[in-house]
C-alpha cells in the first residue's frame, strides 16, 4: 500500500513575517511502513508561534528546520499502517507530525489517544498549549489563592487556560488581548475577572482599574510593551512567567523590557520556562485537566481552518491577531 502525502516544507528563512515564496509544496509517496514504525495520516495540524522561531537560523531549545525540510509541527491523526508493536491501525494519536497529510513516526514522543478522543483539543487544552499553561502557571508562577493574575495573549491557546486555571486556584484573573470583542469573550466566555484591550486602552491606566491590588504573577506570552506596563504594576514579591514573545518574533532583533527594575523595587522575580522539560509530568496535568473539562470548569477552544494547502496564509493569523483559541487546520481525508 502507498500512501500520496502532501508536504510543506521550509525553503528559504524569513525576515519579517514568513511570507508565501518561503513555502514550498511538494507531492510524495510513503510505502508501508518499515518494522518498528507507522504511518499517520493526519486530520489536525497545529499551528504555533513558536514555528515563527524554528524557521530562524541556529540552535534555540530546538535545532531549527533546515531548508529544505518539512515544517516541524505538533499534529493528531489516525494510524493507517503499522508494523509497530505498541500502535495498531485505527489509534488516534499526536505527536511531531509536521505540515503534512500522512506521516512516517518511530512512536517516539507520540501520544496515544482514547478511542473517542476529540484531536484539536488533544492539540489544545490537553496538548502542548494546556501544559505550557498548567505547568507555567503553576510551577513557576506559582499563584496564591486571593493573588491577581495578569496574562498577555488572554484570548489565545495558551492565555485562555492560564486564566482558567487562575480562577480554579481561587485568583482574580486579568486578561489582556486585543481588541473589544476579545476581551468581552474573555470576561463573559472565559470566567476572566476583567479584560484590558492593549489596542485600543491606556496599558498604565487599565492596570490600575484592572489590578487595584497590583500584580503578582504576570504570565507573559507577549512580551514589548504589554511587559513593560505590567511591570509597572506588580506587587511585592511577584513572579513573571516568561512563556513567550509574541511581538517579538518577527522583529530583527528582539526589545528587551526597558522596566526591569521594578523587579529590585517589588522583590520581584522572572523566570522563563520550556514547556518540554515536563514531559514526564504530561500524563498527569492531562488527567487533572480532562477532569475539570467534564465538571465544565475549564473550556478548550479551536479555531479550525480547513485545507493544509492554506498553512502560509493561515500561520500569518496568530502574528495579525486573527485567531480566537488554538490555531488548528483541519486537512481533508484522501
Ligand atoms: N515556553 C514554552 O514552552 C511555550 C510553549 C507554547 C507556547 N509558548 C508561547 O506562548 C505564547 C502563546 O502561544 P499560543 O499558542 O497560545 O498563541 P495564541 O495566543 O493562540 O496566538 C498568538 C496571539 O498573540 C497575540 N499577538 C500577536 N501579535 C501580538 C503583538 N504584537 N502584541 C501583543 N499580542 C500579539 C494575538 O492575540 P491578540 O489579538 O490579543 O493580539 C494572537 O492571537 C507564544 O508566545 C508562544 O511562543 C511558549
Amino acid at each position: 500500500m502507498t500512501f500520496a502525502t502532501h508536504q510543506i516544507r521550509l525553503a528559504a528563512r524569513p525576515s519579517g513575517l514568513p511570507t508565501p515564496e518561503v513555502w514550498d509544496h511538494t507531492e510524495s509517496e510513503i510505502e508501508d511502513p518499515a518494522e518498528g514504525t507507522f504511518v499517520v495520516a493526519v486530520r489536525f495540524v497545529s499551528l504555533d508561534p513558536a514555528m515563527r522561531g524554528w524557521m530562524n537560523e541556529g540552535r534555540s531549545y530546538v535545532p531549527p528546520v533546515q531548508i529544505g525540510e518539512v515544517m516541524r509541527a505538533f499534529a493528531g491523526g489516525e494510524v493507517v499502517a503499522t508494523a509497530h508493536p505498541d500502535f495498531a491501525v485505527g489509534d488516534l494519536v499526536t505527536g511531531l507530525f509536521g505540515v503534512q497529510t500522512y506521516a512516517v513516526s518511530d512512536g517516539r514522543g507520540v501520544q496515544k489517544l482514547a478511542p473517542d478522543a476529540d484531536l484539536p483539543t488533544n492539540l489544545a487544552v490537553l496538548g502542548m498549549p494546556g501544559m505550557t499553561a498548567y505547568f507555567g502557571l503553576l510551577d513557576i508562577g506559582q499563584p496564591v489563592e486571593g493573588q491577581t493574575v495578569l496574562v498577555s495573549g488572554a484570548a489565545g491557546a495558551v492565555g485562555a487556560t492560564v486564566g482558567q486555571i487562575a480562577k480554579l486556584k481561587g485568583c482574580r484573573a486579568v486578561g489582556v488581548a486585543g481588541g473589544p470583542e476579545k476581551c468581552r469573550i474573555l470576561t463573559e466566555d472565559f470566567g476572566f475577572d476583567a479584560a484590558i484591550d492593549y489596542k485600543g486602552d491606556d496599558l498604565g491606566v487599565a492596570l490600575k482599574e484592572k489590578c487595584p491590588d497590583r500584580v503578582d504573577v504576570y504570565f507573559d506570552n507577549v512580551g514589548g510593551e504589554v511587559l513593560d506596563a505590567a511591570l509597572g504594576r506588580l506587587a511585592r514579591g511577584a513572579r513573571i512567567v516568561i512563556c513567550g514573545a509574541v511581538s517579538q518574533y518577527n522583529e530583527s532583533s528582539m526589545r528587551g523590557p526597558a522596566n526591569y527594575m521594578a523587579l529590585l523595587v517589588r522583590r520581584a522575580r522572572m523566570e522563563g520556562f520550556v514547556v518540554f522539560d515536563y514531559a514526564s509530568r504530561y500524563a498527569d496535568a492531562a488527567r487533572e485537566m480532562g477532569g475539570w473539562m467534564a465538571e465544565g470548569k475549564l473550556k478548550s477552544v479551536e479555531d479550525v481552518v480547513d485545507g493544509i494547502e492554506t498553512f502560509p496564509e493561515t500561520l500569518l493569523k496568530l502574528f495579525r491577531g486573527e485567531n480566537m483559541g488554538k490555531l488548528c487546520l483541519r486537512v481533508a481525508e484522501a
